[in-house]
């Protein structure tokens, strides 16, 4: 492995790991001011649904996005672990029987398995709820217009117009195929939106200028397709071991992909030429964005 990619490899594993110590503080059975009791099971359910395993990729980019502009490290942690609060969410209802119906999700039982699907469906409520809580909470130490931006982006990235309304868009997309534009609009909602949200959240915390807040924005965006097309390809590459999750089954319920649409090549070339456009789009930082460089390729070159 070459040194560059080394060092990435231990950066994300060390981000991922103050992540995590993070998320169990913040689901500890310790009730908060104005909570009335913190239900046991309920904790449970969310506490499995967020500490069990995963790349923790999103927090690492707002906190890389922050640094790189100069932003508060804690801020920036505290606002990773609220998106990753609500990609875990995101996980455990696309899991449910009602959505793409799986068992296996970071290579454990999925929430809805080890619990029930009314936990389930409650514990990603709340992983939601939870999320906004963390940004606003005194103990992230942000300026009040910096939380007000972190909120309304986070909103629209996750509601009607981002993740959710990108979820009900692939469901439809197993009954009517979409075409090219189609398919990439609704990637571009179900997970770009997050991801563009987590490189857009970096410039918000550092209180960049609205150019480079637009830069990284842009940037998220491009890993964001990128970061789709690779997992597309992986369910039809990988396999449930490596994954860590059910292999396979885009093609098998008919998912309208890109990689159905145009085969791998084209999508292999398809996601190099992402990641390049992403890189050029740092050109003006240098070696200072190295790392969200990296990022983009562990993206495309990712093998889980
Ligand atoms: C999986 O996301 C769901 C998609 C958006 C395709 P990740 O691949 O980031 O999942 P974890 O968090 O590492 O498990
Ligand atoms: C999931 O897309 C995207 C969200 C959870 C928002 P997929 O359904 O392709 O994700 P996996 O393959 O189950 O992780
Ligand atoms: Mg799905
Ligand atoms: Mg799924
Ligand atoms: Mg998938």
């Amino acid at each position: 492995m070459d040194a560059k990619r080394e060092t990435f490899e231990i950066r994300l594993k060390n981000s991922a790991t103050e992540i995590e110590a993070l998320l169990d503080a913040l689901l500890s059975p310790t009730v908060l001011s104005d909570e009335i009791a913190r239900p046991d099971l309920l904790r449970n359910a969310m506490h499995y649904a967020v500490l069990n395993g995963g790349k923790r990729l999103r927090p690492f980019l707002v906190v890389e996005a922050a640094t790189l502009l100069g932003g508060n490290r804690q801020a920036a942690l505290r606002v990773g672990a609220a998106l990753e609060c609500i990609h875990c969410y995101s996980l455990v209802h696309d899991d449910l029987p009602a959505m793409d119906d799986d068992d296996l999700r970071r290579g454990k039982p999925t929430v809805h398995i080890k619990f029930d699907e009314a936990t389930a469906i409650l514990a990603g409520d709340s992983l939601l709820t939870y999320a906004f809580d963390i940004i606003a909470a005194p103990e992230t130490d942000l300026p009040d217009r910096s939380k007000t931006e972190l909120v309304l982006a986070l909103a629209r990235a996750a509601g009607l117009g981002g993740m959710a309304g990108g979820q009900i868009l692939d469901l439809a997309a197993e009954k009517h195929a979409p075409d090219e534009t189609g398919i990439i609009r609704l990637q571009a909602m179900k997970t770009g939106a997050l991801i563009r949200f987590a490189c857009e959240a970096g410039a918000i915390i550092a209180g960049a200028s609205s150019e480079e807040r637009q830069r990284l924005r842009r940037f998220g965006e491009k890993i964001g397709l990128a970061f789709q097309l690779a997992d597309d390809i992986l369910d039809l590459t990988s396999d449930t071991k490596t994954m860590g999750k059910a292999t396979g089954k885009d093609a098998a319920r008919g998912k309208g992909t890109l990689v159905a649409l145009h085969g791998m090549e084209w999508a292999e070339k398809q996601l190099r030429q992402h990641v390049e456009d992403a890189e050029e789009l740092l050109h003006p930082y240098g070696e200072h964005a190295a790392m969200l460089k990296a990022t983009a390729r562990f993206i495309a070159d990712r093998k889980s």
